[in-house]
C-alpha cells in the first residue's frame, strides 16, 4: 500500500484508529482520530486536507490543530511512537 503526498489514512490499531497524513513533502503526520470535542469519529477532508468531524462541525489540521469548534482542544497522540513505526512500516 502506498500513501501518496497529500492523501491521508485512518488505520485501526491497539483497539483506536489513527489518522495518517502524506505531506507534499513525503513526511509523515499522525492523529488520534477521534475528536476532542464528544469523541466522534473523525473523516478526512481531501479538498481542505483537514480532519473534520461529522457531529457538531469541529474541524483539526493534518497536525491536530483546531481550524473550527465547538472543541477546544486539539488532537493528539498517545499511543507508544514504536507501535505506530511498526504500522507505518508494515503498510507504507
Ligand atoms: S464530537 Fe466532534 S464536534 Fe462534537
Amino acid at each position: 500500500m502506498s500513501l501518496k503526498p497529500g492523501e491521508a489514512i485512518v488505520v485501526k490499531a491497539e483497539g483506536g484508529k489513527i489518522g495518517i497524513y502524506r505531506d507534499e513533502e513525503g513526511e509523515l503526520h499522525n492523529v488520534n482520530t477521534t475528536c476532542t470535542h464528544m469523541g466522534c469519529e473523525l473523516n478526512w477532508n481531501e479538498v481542505e486536507r483537514s480532519w473534520d468531524c461529522p457531529c457538531h462541525g469541529s474541524r483539526f489540521t493534518y497536525d491536530g490543530e483546531i481550524i473550527q469548534g465547538p472543541a477546544v482542544k486539539p488532537l493528539n497522540f498517545e499511543r507508544d511512537v514504536n507501535i505506530l513505526k511498526k504500522i507505518i512500516d508494515k503498510k507504507f
